[in-house]
């Protein structure tokens, strides 16, 4: 059955593309105790006719998502720290020594640190109360909140203007992102300059990485559909750049129409979209018979192990991992248990599908034979660091774009 509904940016058709089926929030790491509890909705996606971005057809509410007992922390990876390092040296440029910096969906304050130990006043802003405390624990200055047009206002009010507004793997997650621009528009000084990055949809076609579709990724931007939802507000794209985070994302520089030259690099990337088809319904298509392709080979792979009484564990609880684990119905039949870094996480289950969570020690006590890399977009820092589990035998299984086992 295709279900249409409207665009939640334009008000276009959404033509249905993808549906994963019924499935629970991707971080709600669950208790025993709480099975019976759990709550599901329907993952399904699609792209609208008009504007071109490829979007979630329903979402739970923000706040059952973004909470006090919010698990992720962005310092947990050492490359992630680096990147955001990188993001603070690539961005300063924008800044004389009495600019201010902003950070919309800030976390743990990991990228604003950067800014805050060069000496510049910093503001981050996070629904998630439990990771905002760790960000004001480093000194930096902060709200629990969603940044919207109305909290824009009461920020402006109490901070005054930015010259530069940062949002790294926050814009897709927010459904009403035409509300955020009005309110970057408040806060924004008139040169000013908006970086955000998201995961690139233009990656997850080229690797059938299927598994960043989840309830908080409400969108999964092109240059195109960014395009598009700048164009109604009076921004524009003036640069872009390709990053290797999340598994290949888009980061963009904004700013208001006219205010800075634009980058041939960001006519190319349309032009190229546009050739590939992200305008057209075809490419959409392509993708969702890759995904099924994907699910299947990924779950006769984990038979396979199991026909041969070997049992399979699992690397990293991440989000993305509910989706393929949902779609694919892959229980603690298929998978015994995953090992994760994150306390907050160890003990509980997977969401849905209520596989064991393990501290990461156990990966290195119970010596698995098999493991699925599920924090494959960490894919370099890992097996840089697992080197001894290949050494002594132990077999990676990956599902990106396809299952095989190296
Ligand atoms: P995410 O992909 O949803 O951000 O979650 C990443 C998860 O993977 C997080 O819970 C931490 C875990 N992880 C490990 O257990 N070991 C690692 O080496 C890395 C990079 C992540
Ligand atoms: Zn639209």
């Amino acid at each position: 059955m295709t279900r249409r509904v409207s665009c939640r940016v334009c008000g276009g058709k959404v033509i249905e593309i993808v549906d994963f089926g019924r499935m629970p929030l991707a971080n709600a790491f669950i208790r025993e105790q709480d099975f019976a509890k759990e709550k599901f909705f329907r993952l399904a996606a699609g792209v609208c006719e008009k504007c071109s971005i490829f979007q979630l057809l329903e979402q739970p509410q923000p706040s059952a998502m973004f909470h006090s007992d919010y698990p992720f922390f962005t310092a947990g990876s050492e490359r992630m720290r680096e990147h955001f390092q990188r993001l603070a040296d690539e961005t300063k440029g924008f800044l004389t020594s009495r600019s201010a910096v902003l950070e919309i969906g800030c976390n743990d304050g990991t990228l604003l640190e950067n800014f805050h130990r060069a000496g510049f006043r910093c503001f981050g802003v996070d629904p998630s109360s439990n990771t905002l405390e760790r960000a004001l624990a480093r000194g930096l200055f902060g709200r629990a909140c969603f940044f919207n047009s109305k909290t824009a206002d009461e920020i402006y009010a109490d901070q005054g203007l930015f010259d530069l507004v940062l949002s790294a793997n926050c814009f897709c997650h927010i459904p009403d992102l035409g509300d955020v621009l009005d309110g970057v528009a408040r806060v924004l000084s008139p040169q000013g300059v908006l970086v955000t990055e998201d995961p690139y949809l233009g990656e997850v076609f080229r690797q059938t990485s299927y598994d960043q579709i989840y309830d908080e990724h409400v969108f999964l931007f092109s240059v195109t559909s960014m395009a598009n939802l700048l164009a109604v507000k009076d921004f524009e794209i003036f640069d872009l750049e390709p990053q290797w985070t999340h598994g290949g994302s888009m980061r963009f520089y904004i700013a208001r129409k006219g205010a800075r030259p634009v980058s041939s690099k960001v006519r190319e990337f349309l032009k190229r979209e546009e050739q590939a088809g992200f305008k057209r319904e075809e490419i959409y298509r392509a993708f969702a018979a890759a995904c099924e392709r994907s699910r299947a080979g990924l779950r006769e792979c984990l038979e396979d192990f199991k026909r041969k009484d070997k049992p399979v564990y699992g690397y990293g609880a991440t989000s993305k991992s509910t989706t393929v684990l949902n779609y694919a119905g892959i229980g603690p039949d298929l998978i015994k248990a995953v090992f994760d870094t994150t306390p907050e996480k160890q003990g509980k289950f997977t969401p849905g599908t209520h596989i064991p969570i393990l501290p990461y020690a156990k990966f290195i006590d119970l010596c698995p034979e098999a493991v699925v890399l599920f924090a494959w977009n960490h894919a370099q820092e890992i097996l840089k660091k697992e080197e001894a589990f290949r050494a002594r035998g132990g077999k990676w299984i990956f599902y990106i774009p396809e299952a095989h086992v190296e």
